[in-house]
């Protein structure tokens, strides 16, 4: 790999640099050390370096605004596109050299404001890192952090192999660093538990290669963590025999959410557990413009048949008002449902997680329906509420090998875990919607909690910034993910500078 690159050895071989890094120059006030920052990229890596420019047709301004969630669009002094592992070695020994804050942007899905976007520091964004390679025996991919998982699947697909990602074509690889659920649930578990590898450029700009042999607490450490450790450049993943797939979506009337609620619970505890090639995403919709609620949900069961099997049929015996499934490919399906979620709007979700209950997952369906009619007045209001279980195989399959904490349930109990979404038009009512609705999940927390049914799991992915989701994974992996840190991180690097999104505990939770 790479040797160590000190920002002395950078100096040293790289005279042009000097200038940026004299110590009259470099202060230890933010500001300035960020334009430093920016204008030592700039000196390294011209084509790839773009300073605050809000002129629309600017790289700059697209790259600030390219995220799902107008909450993310932030105003960075710099955006940094590296195309190497490489290149991102340099740009965080500089930056940890001078202490510049920055943020690390994959797919750019995160709701969660500063995940991976930043004000007045730098945003790398991963994009131009999309190489993708096959091993010699198909049994891994390697994938770069800035494909999106329908950059990936249409490259593996026709090989005969599929991987263990999102559903949703722009939703980048951040997922398979926080949990991820996928087409393959049921059989393979979390997308983070058929991770084989990563690449990682640690804080001193080291770059270091992970599984289960080299590095293999970091490579733990990586599975469920995000950006608490370093700059991921690439992530080799476990491939799955393509074995055709019958799936699509189908959408439901208003009228038949009684008989949806049923599914979905059945869904939970025993198709999920009962036919692992099926999934199932039982989704709710609350349309703020209509005042109603409907439900649509992705059907698809992972083997090449030309007729859903008998365990999926009850989604169609529902009455319902279209269905778009056939013989499909996993990337048309996830272009088809990632059309309903377009960037640009303000959006807020939090999760949480329960045993399954019928009774409770009624309770919260009416209960979000009720909070939505109260703010049914919020321009472009639309609520989403999506209902995934954990099966007792994935719970196995996490065990003892990722740090959620999973193996905390109790033995021969599947777990699910709610997304709970809001999305409307304008940033101005934000201050009206989120206080709210903040008060509102925690209201069906509690009550999850009264009921004997909560899970002190928070799904990363789905989280919202004032869940502490590392937290929940429990003091033992908590303390365990610290240990790690001050092995890998010792200078806090990622927690000091890259300050967005959800970070390990500073101290373990007493
Ligand atoms: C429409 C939609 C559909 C979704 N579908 C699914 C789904 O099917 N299954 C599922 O599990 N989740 C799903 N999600 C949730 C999704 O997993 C999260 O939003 C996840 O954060 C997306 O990753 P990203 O790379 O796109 O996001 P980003 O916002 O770019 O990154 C998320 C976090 O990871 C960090 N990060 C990203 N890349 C790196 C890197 N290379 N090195 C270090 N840190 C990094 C970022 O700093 C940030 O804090 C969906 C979300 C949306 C909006
Ligand atoms: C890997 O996949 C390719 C493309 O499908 C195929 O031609 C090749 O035989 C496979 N190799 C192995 C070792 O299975
Ligand atoms: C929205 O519908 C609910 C019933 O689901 C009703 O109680 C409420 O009054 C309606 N709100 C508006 C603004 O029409
Ligand atoms: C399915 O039905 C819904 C509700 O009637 C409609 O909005 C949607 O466009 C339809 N989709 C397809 C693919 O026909
Ligand atoms: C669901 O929760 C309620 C309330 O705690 C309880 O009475 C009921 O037995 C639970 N049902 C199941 C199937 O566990
Ligand atoms: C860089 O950090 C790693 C992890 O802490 C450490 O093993 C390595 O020795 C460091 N390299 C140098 C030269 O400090």
């Amino acid at each position: 790999m790479a040797p160590l690159r000190g920002l002395s050895v950078l100096v040293a071989t790289l005279p042009s640099l000097a200038w940026a890094v004299c110590p009259e120059t470099s202060p230890p006030y933010l500001g300035v050390a960020v334009s430093t920052c920016c204008a030592a990229l700039a000196s390294y890596f011209p084509d790839s370096t773009f300073a605050r420019d809000n002129s629309q047709s600017s790289t700059y301004y697209r790259e600030k605004t390219a995220f799902w969630s107008a909450t993310e669009w932030l105003d960075p002094t710099c955006v940094f596109l590296p195309s190497s592992t490489d290149e991102v070695s340099i740009a965080v020994s500089i930056f940890s050299e001078e202490g510049c804050p920055f943020a690390i942007r994959g797919g750019g899905h995160s709701a969660i404001r500063g995940a991976a976007n930043i004000d007045n520091g730098i945003l790398v964004s991963m994009k131009r890192i999309r190489d993708i390679t096959m091993s010699p025996d198909n049994s891994t991919v390697t994938i770069g952090m800035g494909l999106t998982w329908s950059e990936v699947y249409p490259a593996i697909e026709p090989l005969g192999y599929m991987v263990v990602g999102g559903r949703f074509a722009t939703v980048g690889t951040g997922l398979a660093l926080g949990a991820g659920f996928s087409f393959f649930a049921n059989s393979h578990g979390l997308a983070i538990d058929n991770v084989a590898g990563h690449r990682v450029v640690l804080g001193n700009g080291t770059v270091v290669d992970t599984d289960a042999e080299h590095h293999p607490e970091l490579y733990w450490a990586l599975k469920g963590t995000s950006n608490n450790f370093g700059v991921v450049t690439h992530l080799t993943l476990q491939t799955v025999p393509h074995r055709g797939m019958y799936g699509g979506r189908v959408t439901y009337p208003p009228s038949v959410l009684p008989q949806l609620k049923r599914l979905t619970y059945q869904y939970q505890v025993e198709t999920a557990e009962r036919d692992i090639d099926t999934h199932v995403l039982p989704s709710y919709v609350y349309d703020g413009a209509t005042n109603t609620t409907y439900g649509f949900s992705p059907i698809v069961y992972n083997q090449a048949v030309d007729a859903l099997p008998e365990s999926l049929q009850p989604w169609l015996d529902v009455e319902h008002d279209n269905s778009t499934i056939k013989s499909n490919s996993y990337v048309d399906l996830a272009e088809e449902l990632v059309a309903g979620f377009p960037d640009g709007l303000v959006q807020t979700h939090f999760t949480f997680t329960v045993y399954p209950n019928e009774s409770y997952l009624s309770y919260i369906l009416d209960k979000w329906v009720e909070f939505c009619s109260s703010i049914s007045h919020i321009e472009g209001l639309t609520g989403l509420q999506t209902v995934m279980p954990i099966s007792t195989l994935a719970i196995e399959k996490s065990g003892i090998n990722n740090p959620l904490g999973l193996d905390r349930a109790e033995p021969g109990r599947p777990l699910t875990v709610f997304y709970l979404g809001l999305q409307f038009n304008n940033v101005e009512d934000i201050d009206e919607v989120f206080p709210a609705w903040g008060v509102f999940i925690r209201t069906m927390e509690a009550e999850a909690k009264l009921q004997d049914l909560l899970f002190p799991y928070i799904m990363l992915p789905y989280s919202d910034g004032t869940q502490q989701a590392i937290a929940s994974y429990g003091e033992r992996n908590v303390k365990r993910l610290q240990e790690v840190q001050e092995r890998y991180d010792p200078d806090l690097v990622f927690q000091r500078l890259v300050t967005g999104g959800q970070k390990i505990p500073l101290n373990p939770p007493s």
